[in-house]
């Protein structure tokens, strides 16, 4: 059995699938794979099962390749990049990697706090610039943590672990906004549900942790920056596209908010000519939130054992559309 992977995996995966007879192709490519080179290697009648990262996999892509391709296992929690609905008339079972990357995303998004309050990315590039402390005493300061309030839009997983780091760190008060309550958040971290309008203008630093769907898409724009406080730091590690970006900038520019940190952006790859690497208040990272080894490896070995147990003709371990194993092909 072979299945076609849209970048390099971990060994530890490809081990695993070898010890169970099959074998991995990789995209090896500098550039990510086209869609046209997608559906012709999938259509090429060698592979049965498909890994992803780093694609979108529209209906296109699935009515091209419903013949061959049994399981796709996503190598991601977030699966916005997949048409997931095109994929269950497909009859095709999705799987994504949850759980498993809570704790390194969520370290990003505290990295991302720290930094923007410390500036730490501006100082950095400063003494590059032979500019080692060119300050006096009140120039160029960041801003304390200790005691102040962080929001969380989206209180999920990910999000319960930046609250808890932000409240064991810097005895932080939690609150946060959610389609629905918290139980383990109010109870263990003494979280506060508010609407998104309290979270806008009670938070010192607002973390996103939702998932990209069209309610959330953009959700942070012109009029929500405009009810956050001046001093607050906005965090974003879920998707790009719940920022409206332009705003973001607008935002900073005319000190509506007062710094920002992103681990995604829109679009990704973010341009090396984007105003928001120059400005002294602003962290980005090139979304990094599930890069570490072990984090990887996790999250390979996962999307691997999915992909067995589908092609053994196994319910998915974490299957997105449930709904495949009830509805006819
Ligand atoms: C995820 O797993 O969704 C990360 O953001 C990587 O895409």
């Amino acid at each position: 059995m072979k299945v076609f992977a849209t970048k390099v995996i971990p060994d530890n995966a490809k081990a695993f699938l070898s010890d169970n007879n099959i074998m991995v192709d990789e995209w090896t490519g500098g550039n990510p794979i086209t869609k046209t080179e997608l559906i012709d290697t999938l259509t090429s009648g060698k592979y049965i099962g498909l890994f992803v990262l780093g694609v979108k996999i529209d209906a296109e892509i699935i009515h091209a390749i419903q013949n061959n391709i049994q399981v796709i296992s996503l190598l991601s929690v977030g699966y916005d990049n997949i048409d997931v609905h095109a994929a269950t008339v497909a009859g095709i079972p999705v799987s994504n990697t949850p759980d498993v990357l809570n704790d390194a995303t969520a370290e990003t998004a505290f990295l991302l706090m720290q930094s923007v309050a410390r500036k730490a990315f501006y100082n950095y590039k400063r003494i590059i610039e032979g500019k080692w402390r060119n300050d006096s005493f009140t120039t160029n300061l960041g801003t304390d943590l200790q005691g102040k309030t962080i929001g969380i839009f989206g209180l999920g997983k990910i999000g319960f672990v930046m609250a808890k780091l932000c409240k064991a760190a810097f005895n932080m008060e939690v609150i946060y906004h959610n389609r629905s309550r918290n139980e383990q958040a109010d109870k263990i971290l003494q979280a506060r549900f508010v609407s998104f309008d309290e979270l806008l203008h009670s938070s010192d630093v607002l973390s996103i942790h939702c998932t990209l769907t069209p309610e959330t898409t953009r959700i942070f724009n012109a009029a929500a920056f405009k009810k956050m406080k001046k001093s607050s730091i906005l965090i974003n590690t879920a998707r790009g596209k719940v920022v409206d970006e332009s705003a973001l900038i607008h935002a900073l520019q005319e000190t509506e908010i007062w710094g920002a940190g992103l681990d995604v952006t829109d679009p990704e790859p973010m341009q090396a000519d984007n105003p928001l690497l120059q400005m002294a208040n602003v962290a980005v990272l090139p979304h990094i939130g599930s890069a570490t080894v072990d984090t990887r490896n996790r999250m390979a070995q996962l999307a691997a054992e999915n992909m067995l147990l589908g092609l053994t003709g196994k319910r998915l371990k974490t299957v997105i559309n449930e709904e495949i194993y009830s509805s006819q092909k």
